[in-house]
């Protein structure tokens, strides 16, 4: 299959060529060589490249950024997306887009399955929805796939950031009343090589399996890593972070299932195989 893939120097970008490159042509762009968020470019582009699935994991991904530039946030999570359904329209091919829990309230503490009700909290899920929106108005060749707590080998995340910030501090405050679906980039990468090869279309929610709070997961980080240092819980209102993020945001994987795939592998079990990559490092 010829894939073109936005975004792909980010987290997940990384991934998706490790797993996707035997067997298919790829097609990688990345902001310098197709800006999403230009219409004509896009459009342009897509009909010279003819390929028969386009992987936008390409997105404005700082969340606490968006609140500050809201204009950012929706032209690449909102207008960049819209601008790649017209052209996949345009070429009869599918997209897969990639979204996230952040699009739910987060204020139940059951998770969510894909039609449950939206809501989102913050500029970033704002304009992630609208991105959602404009594939499901303009498309019926898509999947839209919902993940949550990204960490992956290329990029910054927050299993990174715990051990960087554990070189220079004997205590570490970390939220414990936010609970979410940790999900290794890698994991994902091969969860959408499957998926790509259906034609069972729809919005998907899929994560690692299990939940925790950011709290929880940074102790399992250090233990794993054998780093000594004392994590103290914290409320998500005394650390005080520019966006409200929701409570709880885990994604019932269910409509993966059905489609006849495993669940994803736990949290547990993909954390401990990406600390051991770090620790190789070191
Ligand atoms: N990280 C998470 O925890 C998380 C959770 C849930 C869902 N998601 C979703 O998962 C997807 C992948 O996330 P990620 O963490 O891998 O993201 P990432 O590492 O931040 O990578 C995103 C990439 O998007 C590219 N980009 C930004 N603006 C662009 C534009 N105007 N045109 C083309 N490319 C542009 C950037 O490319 P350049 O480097 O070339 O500028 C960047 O490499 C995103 O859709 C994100 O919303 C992420």
């Amino acid at each position: 299959m010829r894939i073109l893939i936005t975004g792909s120097n980010g987290m997940l970008g990384y991934d998706l060529i490790k797993v996707l490159q035997n067997g298919n042509v790829l097609i990688n762009t990345t902001s310098k060589t197709l800006d999403i968020t230009k219409k004509d470019d896009v459009l342009d582009f897509i009909k010279k490249e003819k390929p028969d699935i386009v992987i936008n994991s390409a997105a404005y991904t700082n969340v606490d950024g968006c609140e500050e530039n809201q204009d950012l946030a929706y032209a690449v999570n909102g207008e960049g997306v819209e601008n790649l359904a017209l052209a996949c329209r345009e070429v009869d091919c599918t997209l897969v887009h990639i979204s996230t829990d952040y699009v739910f309230k987060g204020d139940s503490n059951t998770p969510r399955l894909e039609d449950d009700e939206l809501g989102p909290m913050n500029v970033y899920g704002k304009s992630k929805l609208k991105g959602e929106n404009a594939i499901t108005d303009i498309l019926d060749k898509y999947f839209i796939v919902r993940t949550a707590w990204l960490y992956g080998y290329n990029g910054g995340n927050f299993p990174k950031t715990m051990l960087e910030l554990a070189k220079h501090h004997d205590t570490l405050t970390v939220v414990y009343d936010e609970v979410g679906s940790p999900t290794y980039t890698l994991d994902l990468a091969k969860a959408i090589s499957e998926l790509i090869k259906t034609d069972n279309y729809g919005i998907y929610h899929i994560t690692n399996s299990g939940s925790c709070s950011w709290f929880e997961f940074a102790k399992l980080i250090f233990e794993l890593a054998e780093v000594d240092v004392d994590v103290k819980p914290v409320t998500a209102n005394e650390f005080a972070s520019p966006a409200p993020r929701p409570s709880y945001s885990v994604l019932d994987n269910e409509k993966w299932v059905k489609n006849g795939f495993l669940p994803l592998r736990s949290y547990k079990e993909a954390i401990g195989d990406y600390i051991e990559i770090l620790k190789g490092e070191d």
